[in-house]
Protein backbone atom coordinates (compact mmCIF):
# COMPACT_ATOMS: atom_id res chain seq x y z
CA UNK A 1 0.00 0.00 0.00
CA UNK A 2 1.18 3.45 -0.74
CA UNK A 3 -0.80 6.87 0.68
CA UNK A 4 0.61 10.29 0.73
CA UNK A 5 1.87 11.90 3.78
CA UNK A 6 -0.28 14.64 4.22
CA UNK A 7 -3.07 13.78 6.60
CA UNK A 8 -6.61 15.98 6.75
CA UNK A 9 -8.12 15.49 9.89
CA UNK A 10 -11.94 16.14 10.45
CA UNK A 11 -10.65 19.15 12.96
CA UNK A 12 -9.01 20.74 10.37
CA UNK A 13 -12.08 19.95 7.61
CA UNK A 14 -13.71 22.55 9.80
CA UNK A 15 -12.00 25.09 8.41
CA UNK A 16 -12.55 24.37 5.32
CA UNK A 17 -16.58 23.50 4.85
CA UNK A 18 -19.33 24.13 7.38
CA UNK A 19 -19.04 20.65 9.18
CA UNK A 20 -18.09 19.12 12.35
CA UNK A 21 -15.91 16.33 13.73
CA UNK A 22 -18.46 14.67 15.74
CA UNK A 23 -21.33 14.64 12.36
CA UNK A 24 -18.63 13.35 10.04
CA UNK A 25 -17.54 10.94 12.74
CA UNK A 26 -21.01 9.76 14.11
CA UNK A 27 -22.95 9.34 10.05
CA UNK A 28 -19.00 7.84 8.76
CA UNK A 29 -16.69 7.12 11.20
CA UNK A 30 -14.20 8.98 9.16
CA UNK A 31 -11.58 11.07 11.60
CA UNK A 32 -8.85 11.80 8.68
CA UNK A 33 -7.75 10.57 5.33
CA UNK A 34 -4.65 11.38 3.70
CA UNK A 35 -4.69 14.15 0.95
CA UNK A 36 -1.77 14.15 -2.18
CA UNK A 37 0.20 17.55 -2.98
CA UNK A 38 -0.80 18.68 -6.51
CA UNK A 39 2.02 17.27 -7.96
CA UNK A 40 1.67 14.06 -6.96
CA UNK A 41 -0.30 11.66 -10.15
CA UNK A 42 -1.85 8.37 -9.25
CA UNK A 43 0.64 6.62 -11.31
CA UNK A 44 3.31 7.38 -8.74
CA UNK A 45 0.86 6.13 -6.07
CA UNK A 46 0.55 2.95 -7.83
CA UNK A 47 3.83 2.10 -8.77
CA UNK A 48 5.21 3.06 -4.92
CA UNK A 49 2.17 0.30 -3.80
CA UNK A 50 3.27 -1.67 -7.14
CA UNK A 51 7.02 -1.99 -6.07
CA UNK A 52 5.82 -2.91 -2.39
CA UNK A 53 3.67 -6.12 -3.97
CA UNK A 54 6.33 -7.11 -6.14
CA UNK A 55 9.26 -7.10 -3.52
CA UNK A 56 6.64 -9.19 -1.32
CA UNK A 57 5.71 -11.57 -4.28
CA UNK A 58 9.37 -12.35 -4.51
CA UNK A 59 9.40 -12.33 -8.36
CA UNK A 60 11.12 -9.83 -10.91
CA UNK A 61 9.25 -6.87 -12.98
CA UNK A 62 9.91 -8.83 -16.26
CA UNK A 63 7.97 -11.79 -14.99
CA UNK A 64 4.15 -9.48 -14.86
CA UNK A 65 2.65 -10.37 -18.11
CA UNK A 66 -0.25 -7.94 -17.09
CA UNK A 67 -0.55 -4.94 -15.16
CA UNK A 68 -4.28 -3.81 -14.21
CA UNK A 69 -5.23 -0.87 -12.58
CA UNK A 70 -9.03 0.34 -10.98
CA UNK A 71 -9.52 3.31 -10.95
CA UNK A 72 -11.58 6.71 -11.66
CA UNK A 73 -8.84 9.07 -11.18
CA UNK A 74 -6.48 8.37 -13.90
CA UNK A 75 -3.12 10.87 -14.79
CA UNK A 76 -5.21 11.77 -18.03
CA UNK A 77 -7.98 10.77 -20.32
CA UNK A 78 -5.65 8.38 -22.08
CA UNK A 79 -3.56 6.61 -22.73
CA UNK A 80 -4.21 4.58 -19.13
CA UNK A 81 -2.96 5.15 -16.17
CA UNK A 82 -1.50 1.22 -16.23
CA UNK A 83 1.11 2.32 -19.03
CA UNK A 84 2.41 5.33 -17.10
CA UNK A 85 3.16 1.81 -14.19
CA UNK A 86 4.40 0.39 -16.83
CA UNK A 87 7.10 2.41 -17.62
CA UNK A 88 8.09 3.65 -14.11
CA UNK A 89 8.44 -0.18 -13.14
CA UNK A 90 10.34 -1.47 -16.32
CA UNK A 91 7.91 -3.95 -16.47
CA UNK A 92 8.86 -4.62 -20.65
CA UNK A 93 6.73 -7.57 -20.43
CA UNK A 94 3.31 -6.48 -19.31
CA UNK A 95 0.70 -5.39 -21.34
CA UNK A 96 -1.49 -2.32 -19.48
CA UNK A 97 -4.73 -1.83 -18.80
CA UNK A 98 -7.10 0.52 -16.54
CA UNK A 99 -10.70 -0.69 -15.07
CA UNK A 100 -13.23 1.82 -14.60
CA UNK A 101 -15.71 0.12 -12.61
CA UNK A 102 -15.20 2.89 -9.37
CA UNK A 103 -15.28 1.54 -5.90
CA UNK A 104 -15.48 -1.97 -6.96
CA UNK A 105 -12.57 -1.62 -9.22
CA UNK A 106 -10.27 -3.65 -7.62
CA UNK A 107 -12.90 -6.83 -6.96
CA UNK A 108 -13.27 -6.41 -10.70
CA UNK A 109 -9.19 -5.98 -11.67
CA UNK A 110 -9.06 -9.46 -9.61
CA UNK A 111 -11.59 -11.59 -11.26
CA UNK A 112 -10.64 -10.79 -14.73
CA UNK A 113 -6.78 -11.22 -13.94
CA UNK A 114 -7.62 -14.64 -11.98
CA UNK A 115 -9.51 -15.08 -15.26
CA UNK A 116 -6.78 -14.77 -17.90
CA UNK A 117 -4.40 -16.81 -15.56
CA UNK A 118 -6.74 -19.65 -14.89
CA UNK A 119 -7.38 -19.53 -19.09
CA UNK A 120 -3.32 -20.13 -19.14
CA UNK A 121 -3.01 -17.14 -20.86
CA UNK A 122 -1.16 -15.34 -18.87
CA UNK A 123 1.35 -16.39 -15.58
CA UNK A 124 1.31 -13.46 -13.21
CA UNK A 125 -0.73 -10.19 -13.36
CA UNK A 126 0.06 -6.95 -11.36
CA UNK A 127 -3.07 -5.47 -9.52
CA UNK A 128 -3.69 -2.41 -8.53
CA UNK A 129 -6.83 -0.08 -7.13
CA UNK A 130 -5.44 3.61 -6.92
CA UNK A 131 -7.51 6.60 -6.51
CA UNK A 132 -6.65 10.57 -6.03
CA UNK A 133 -10.41 11.16 -5.74
CA UNK A 134 -9.13 14.60 -3.56
CA UNK A 135 -8.56 16.17 -7.05
CA UNK A 136 -11.70 15.61 -8.18
CA UNK A 137 -13.81 16.36 -5.40
CA UNK A 138 -15.73 19.74 -4.56
CA UNK A 139 -13.73 21.51 -2.07
CA UNK A 140 -17.39 23.37 -1.46
CA UNK A 141 -19.52 20.75 -0.79
CA UNK A 142 -19.55 19.47 2.25
CA UNK A 143 -21.77 16.38 1.85
CA UNK A 144 -19.02 14.54 -0.54
CA UNK A 145 -15.32 16.47 0.68
CA UNK A 146 -15.55 15.00 4.07
CA UNK A 147 -15.86 11.49 2.53
CA UNK A 148 -12.85 10.82 0.78
CA UNK A 149 -9.20 10.38 0.33
CA UNK A 150 -6.09 9.13 -1.50
CA UNK A 151 -4.17 5.70 -1.55
CA UNK A 152 -3.17 3.18 -3.83
CA UNK A 153 -3.08 -1.00 -2.71
CA UNK A 154 -1.56 -3.54 -4.61
CA UNK A 155 -1.46 -7.35 -5.27
CA UNK A 156 0.55 -9.76 -7.61
CA UNK A 157 -1.46 -12.53 -8.34
CA UNK A 158 -0.49 -15.95 -10.01
CA UNK A 159 -0.61 -19.31 -10.95
CA UNK A 160 -1.85 -21.62 -8.49
CA UNK A 161 -0.35 -24.43 -6.75
CA UNK A 162 -1.41 -27.11 -5.13
CA UNK A 163 -1.43 -24.87 -1.32
CA UNK A 164 -5.32 -24.62 -2.25
CA UNK A 165 -4.75 -21.07 -2.02
CA UNK A 166 -6.51 -18.95 -4.30
CA UNK A 167 -9.89 -17.11 -5.58
CA UNK A 168 -12.64 -19.56 -4.57
CA UNK A 169 -15.58 -17.90 -5.58
CA UNK A 170 -16.47 -14.74 -6.90
CA UNK A 171 -19.79 -12.61 -8.17
CA UNK A 172 -19.94 -9.39 -10.12
CA UNK A 173 -22.98 -7.39 -10.93
CA UNK A 174 -24.41 -3.68 -12.20
CA UNK A 175 -26.97 -1.87 -12.86
CA UNK A 176 -26.40 1.31 -14.69
CA UNK A 177 -29.89 2.77 -14.28
CA UNK A 178 -28.81 3.97 -11.13
CA UNK A 179 -25.33 5.85 -12.78
CA UNK A 180 -26.70 9.70 -11.87
CA UNK A 181 -26.74 8.89 -8.79
CA UNK A 182 -22.91 8.98 -8.24
CA UNK A 183 -20.92 10.57 -11.07
CA UNK A 184 -18.43 12.97 -12.33
CA UNK A 185 -19.89 14.11 -16.12
CA UNK A 186 -16.88 16.79 -16.84
CA UNK A 187 -14.51 15.97 -19.00
CA UNK A 188 -16.60 12.67 -21.05
CA UNK A 189 -17.59 13.33 -24.43
CA UNK A 190 -20.89 14.19 -23.02
CA UNK A 191 -20.29 17.58 -21.90
CA UNK A 192 -18.43 20.02 -23.53
CA UNK A 193 -15.77 21.14 -21.05
CA UNK A 194 -16.12 24.83 -20.82
CA UNK A 195 -19.78 23.88 -20.31
CA UNK A 196 -19.03 21.00 -17.59
CA UNK A 197 -16.61 24.16 -15.20
CA UNK A 198 -19.26 26.47 -15.69
CA UNK A 199 -21.55 23.95 -13.91
CA UNK A 200 -19.02 22.01 -11.68
CA UNK A 201 -19.41 18.81 -13.34
CA UNK A 202 -15.85 18.54 -12.68
CA UNK A 203 -16.21 17.51 -9.38
CA UNK A 204 -17.95 14.09 -7.80
CA UNK A 205 -22.00 14.12 -7.57
CA UNK A 206 -23.37 12.27 -5.32
CA UNK A 207 -26.88 11.56 -3.81
CA UNK A 208 -25.73 10.55 -0.44
CA UNK A 209 -29.01 8.79 1.27
CA UNK A 210 -30.05 6.83 -2.03
CA UNK A 211 -26.00 5.91 -2.37
CA UNK A 212 -26.08 4.57 1.27
CA UNK A 213 -29.48 2.88 0.77
CA UNK A 214 -27.96 0.79 -2.63
CA UNK A 215 -24.68 0.02 -1.00
CA UNK A 216 -26.18 -2.05 1.76
CA UNK A 217 -28.26 -4.27 -0.27
CA UNK A 218 -25.95 -4.27 -2.84
CA UNK A 219 -23.43 -5.06 -0.16
CA UNK A 220 -25.27 -7.44 2.04
CA UNK A 221 -26.55 -9.68 -1.25
CA UNK A 222 -23.29 -10.07 -2.63
CA UNK A 223 -21.73 -10.88 0.97
CA UNK A 224 -24.77 -13.55 1.67
CA UNK A 225 -24.85 -15.13 -2.34
CA UNK A 226 -21.41 -16.14 -1.99
CA UNK A 227 -21.41 -17.31 1.46
CA UNK A 228 -24.32 -19.36 0.52
CA UNK A 229 -23.69 -21.01 -2.92
CA UNK A 230 -20.52 -22.16 -0.74
CA UNK A 231 -22.23 -23.24 1.83
CA UNK A 232 -20.80 -20.99 4.71
CA UNK A 233 -21.64 -18.56 6.86
CA UNK A 234 -20.01 -15.37 8.27
CA UNK A 235 -18.56 -17.24 11.20
CA UNK A 236 -16.54 -19.82 8.98
CA UNK A 237 -14.53 -16.88 7.49
CA UNK A 238 -11.15 -15.25 9.00
CA UNK A 239 -11.86 -12.01 7.74
CA UNK A 240 -14.28 -9.86 6.00
CA UNK A 241 -12.01 -6.89 3.85
CA UNK A 242 -15.79 -4.83 2.91
CA UNK A 243 -14.58 -1.53 1.03
CA UNK A 244 -13.88 0.75 3.28
CA UNK A 245 -16.93 3.45 2.34
CA UNK A 246 -18.62 4.36 5.76
CA UNK A 247 -18.79 2.33 9.48
CA UNK A 248 -22.77 1.81 9.21
CA UNK A 249 -22.76 0.00 5.65
CA UNK A 250 -19.81 -1.65 6.75
CA UNK A 251 -21.98 -3.15 10.24
CA UNK A 252 -25.10 -3.12 7.98
CA UNK A 253 -22.86 -5.51 5.73
CA UNK A 254 -21.70 -7.57 8.64
CA UNK A 255 -25.15 -8.17 10.62
CA UNK A 256 -26.51 -9.56 7.11
CA UNK A 257 -24.43 -12.17 7.38
CA UNK A 258 -23.84 -12.38 11.05
CA UNK A 259 -20.36 -11.97 11.53
CA UNK A 260 -18.80 -11.02 14.05
CA UNK A 261 -17.16 -7.73 14.68
CA UNK A 262 -14.07 -8.96 14.57
CA UNK A 263 -14.07 -10.65 12.09
CA UNK A 264 -14.59 -7.55 10.14
CA UNK A 265 -11.25 -5.21 8.62
CA UNK A 266 -12.28 -1.51 9.29
CA UNK A 267 -9.99 1.31 8.51
CA UNK A 268 -11.93 3.91 7.32
CA UNK A 269 -11.71 5.56 10.33
CA UNK A 270 -7.81 6.56 8.88
CA UNK A 271 -8.41 6.54 5.43
CA UNK A 272 -11.73 7.70 3.91
CA UNK A 273 -13.46 6.53 0.95
CA UNK A 274 -10.08 5.61 -1.35
CA UNK A 275 -12.39 3.95 -3.54
CA UNK A 276 -10.99 1.46 -5.59
CA UNK A 277 -8.03 1.68 -3.63
CA UNK A 278 -9.77 1.08 -0.28
CA UNK A 279 -9.68 -2.96 -0.51
CA UNK A 280 -6.61 -3.45 -0.87
CA UNK A 281 -5.11 -0.80 1.34
CA UNK A 282 -7.51 -2.76 3.63
CA UNK A 283 -5.57 -5.95 2.86
CA UNK A 284 -2.12 -4.74 3.02
CA UNK A 285 -2.71 -3.34 6.49
CA UNK A 286 -4.52 -6.40 7.92
CA UNK A 287 -1.13 -8.50 6.03
CA UNK A 288 1.01 -6.00 7.91
CA UNK A 289 -0.67 -5.95 10.90
CA UNK A 290 -0.47 -9.80 11.51
CA UNK A 291 -4.54 -9.45 11.38
CA UNK A 292 -4.50 -12.06 8.37
CA UNK A 293 -2.18 -14.98 8.22
CA UNK A 294 -1.38 -17.23 4.47
CA UNK A 295 -4.23 -19.76 4.34
CA UNK A 296 -6.77 -17.48 5.67
CA UNK A 297 -10.40 -18.20 4.06
CA UNK A 298 -11.45 -14.08 3.35
CA UNK A 299 -14.68 -12.41 2.15
CA UNK A 300 -13.93 -9.10 -0.18
CA UNK A 301 -17.42 -7.28 -1.15
CA UNK A 302 -17.33 -3.97 -3.00
CA UNK A 303 -19.87 -1.47 -3.65
CA UNK A 304 -19.36 1.91 -6.23
CA UNK A 305 -20.66 4.41 -8.95
CA UNK A 306 -22.17 2.71 -12.17
CA UNK A 307 -23.81 0.92 -9.87
CA UNK A 308 -21.46 -1.96 -9.68
CA UNK A 309 -20.73 -4.57 -6.92
CA UNK A 310 -19.65 -8.04 -5.90
CA UNK A 311 -17.70 -10.16 -3.57
CA UNK A 312 -14.50 -13.12 -3.79
CA UNK A 313 -14.21 -15.52 -1.22
CA UNK A 314 -10.43 -16.33 -1.51
CA UNK A 315 -7.90 -18.14 0.58
CA UNK A 316 -5.14 -15.78 0.96
N1 LIG B 1 -21.34 18.23 7.89
C1 LIG B 1 -22.46 18.63 8.53
N2 LIG B 1 -23.69 18.48 7.99
C2 LIG B 1 -23.78 17.90 6.79
C3 LIG B 1 -22.64 17.46 6.09
C4 LIG B 1 -21.38 17.65 6.69
N3 LIG B 1 -20.24 17.25 6.10
N4 LIG B 1 -23.03 16.91 4.91
C5 LIG B 1 -24.36 17.00 4.88
N5 LIG B 1 -24.82 17.59 6.00
C6 LIG B 1 -26.20 17.89 6.41
C7 LIG B 1 -27.15 17.94 5.21
O1 LIG B 1 -27.11 19.23 4.61
C8 LIG B 1 -28.47 17.67 5.87
O2 LIG B 1 -28.93 18.85 6.48
P1 LIG B 1 -30.49 19.21 6.47
O3 LIG B 1 -31.18 18.09 7.18
O4 LIG B 1 -30.54 20.52 7.18
O5 LIG B 1 -30.85 19.26 5.01
C9 LIG B 1 -28.11 16.67 6.99
O6 LIG B 1 -26.68 16.81 7.20
C10 LIG B 1 -28.44 15.24 6.65
O7 LIG B 1 -27.92 14.97 5.35
P2 LIG B 1 -28.07 13.56 4.70
O8 LIG B 1 -27.39 13.55 3.36
O9 LIG B 1 -29.49 13.10 4.75
O10 LIG B 1 -27.21 12.72 5.74
P3 LIG B 1 -27.08 11.17 5.88
O11 LIG B 1 -27.43 10.77 7.24
O12 LIG B 1 -27.70 10.43 4.73
O13 LIG B 1 -25.51 10.98 5.71
C11 LIG B 1 -23.86 10.44 4.09
C12 LIG B 1 -24.86 11.45 4.55
C13 LIG B 1 -22.82 10.21 5.14
C14 LIG B 1 -23.20 10.97 2.81
C15 LIG B 1 -24.58 9.11 3.80
O14 LIG B 1 -25.71 9.34 2.99
C16 LIG B 1 -23.70 8.11 3.15
O15 LIG B 1 -22.78 7.62 3.74
N6 LIG B 1 -23.98 7.72 1.89
C17 LIG B 1 -23.15 6.80 1.18
C18 LIG B 1 -22.12 7.61 0.54
C19 LIG B 1 -20.90 6.86 0.16
O16 LIG B 1 -20.34 6.14 0.92
N7 LIG B 1 -20.51 7.11 -1.07
C20 LIG B 1 -19.28 6.68 -1.55
C21 LIG B 1 -19.34 6.09 -2.87
S1 LIG B 1 -20.28 4.64 -2.93
C22 LIG B 1 -19.51 3.72 -1.92
O17 LIG B 1 -18.33 3.86 -1.78
C23 LIG B 1 -20.28 2.73 -1.17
Amino acid sequence: MAVPENILTNQEMEALVDTNDEWIRSRTGIEQRHIANDDLTTSELCTQAAQKAIRDAGISVDQIDLILIGTVTGDVTFPATACFVQEKLGARNAAAIDLQAACSGFLYALNLADGMIASGKIKYALIIGGELLSKIVDWKDRSTCVLFGDGAGAAVLGVADDSGRGIIDSYMKSDGSLTRLLCMEGYGTKVPVEQAIEQRLNYIHMDGPDVFKAAVTAMGDAASIILDRNNLSGNDLDMIIPHQANIRIINMTAKRIKAPREKVYVNVNRFGNTSAASIPLAMAEAKEKGCIQKGDLLLLVAFGGGFTWGSVLLRF
